[in-house]
């Protein structure tokens, strides 16, 4: 869609990453460690200030302590996390239960290691998870659990009955809980981020995978992190040491100066919620159908009204004929449910957002 929204000078909303500058003084910072000479490999689970900061910031905000020297590793980015984390733990032969609508890097990990994916579609307007549906797809080659939240494309957070109904049904297996983070921080209406570490029942099976490039506007430098018990974090590092051994260091180092300050992450919600409110409020008298987007940055319209065609071919006469570009969310299922509904990215800048609202509001049925 990206290649498209190029070619026809389209707006593009399409893929999720900031459309506005980062904080300058994180970009003078890496540059003041580069120059002081901070150029060559950290120890391979990270520079011990970051994960430092990871563990104070994790304990801060969900009251568990991970133990930084063992139970943290500083990734290339969440992508790398979770290819090392289901690398290590998931084997020929596993399953692996996980929720469609997903982001698109679980299930070619899943599937390169000889395992089954087991997915378990969600649906328009809320994507609930019917627990009772879930308990049917657990059996004893289940290896793993993937959980997104706040969860992308649909805006969606799982809720503290989720979490508790995810603990009472992993309750007695070893089934290890992978949890992809990376919205953290972007988390609206003062809702509370259920993450896998507040849990006690969850925590010691959980690798939790966090991402700064979303939280500090810089998905281009792909650095994440990924913190669990000392148990699975072991297994994580067997692998991590060999597929990408360390991260880029003077970015390490900078970025734990940055999150000294804790507003860098703390504002990042009313940040973003302003976005979701301008974009929503410009769009709430129009033929377009809106979801409720509890947490990251993305804003999924549905087009019943306006439209009967497929979400592809919809999304591309966007781009063509009105020039805005959106993702159509039946491709984050395997079985390519198409339920008409776009997802838009509202992390852009105020005059492309009103823009967006204003091409929006212009398509007739
Ligand atoms: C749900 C989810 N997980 C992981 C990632 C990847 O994060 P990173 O860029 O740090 O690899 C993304 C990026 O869009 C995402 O949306």
């Amino acid at each position: 869609m990206s290649a498209l929204a190029a070619e026809h000078q389209a707006l593009n909303m399409g893929q999720g990453f900031p459309g506005f500058a980062m904080d300058q003084s994180l970009i003078d910072r890496v540059h003041h460690y580069m120059s002081a000479g901070y150029n060559q490999y950290s120890p391979m689970a990270g520079v011990p200030a970051l994960r430092d900061r990871v563990s104070q910031i994790i304990q801060a905000q969900h009251g568990h302590c991970y133990d930084p020297a063992t139970e943290i590793t500083i990734t290339a980015g969440a992508t790398q996390a979770i290819f090392t984390a289901i690398s290590a733990l998931v084997h020929e032969d596993d399953e692996v239960i996980l929720f469609a609508p997903a982001y698109d890097c679980y299930a070619p990990a899943i599937e390169l290691q000889g395992a089954k994916c087991v997915w378990m579609n969600l649906h328009w307007p809320d994507y609930q998870i019917e627990w009772d549906h879930f308990k049917k797809l657990i059996n004893h080659k289940t290896r793993m659990v993937i959980i997104n939240s706040p969860h992308n494309p649909s805006g969606r957070m799982m809720s503290h009955h989720d979490m508790e109904q995810l603990t009472h049904l992993l309750d007695g297996s070893d089934i290890v809980l992978l949890s992809d983070e990376v919205y953290e921080h972007l988390v609206f209406d003062d809702q509370t981020h259920c993450s896998a570490s507040r849990y006690p029942g969850l925590r010691d099976r959980s690798l939790i995978v966090g991402s700064f490039g979303k939280t500090l506007h810089c998905t281009g430098w792909k650095t994440g992190y990924i913190a669990g018990p000392e148990k699975l974090m072991t297994e994580f590092r067997k692998v991590h040491q060999y597929n990408v051994f360390v991260a880029n260091t003077p970015i390490q180092y900078a970025i734990a100066d940055h999150l000294e300050d804790p507003n860098t992450y703390l504002g990042l919600s009313a940040f973003y919620q302003a976005k979701r409110d301008r974009f929503c409020d410009g769009l709430r008298d129009s033929a377009w159908n809106l979801m409720d987007c509890q947490g990251t940055y993305f804003q999924n319209l549905q087009y019943t009204n306006l439209s009967s065609t497929g979400d592809i071919e919809f999304a591309q006469h966007l781009t063509i004929a009105h020039k805005i570009t959106a993702i159509p969310c039946s491709v984050f299922y395997p079985d390519h449910c198409d339920e008409q509904v776009l997802r838009f990215c509202f992390a852009k800048t105020d005059a492309d957002i009103d823009k967006a609202i204003q091409l929006l509001n212009a398509i007739q049925p």
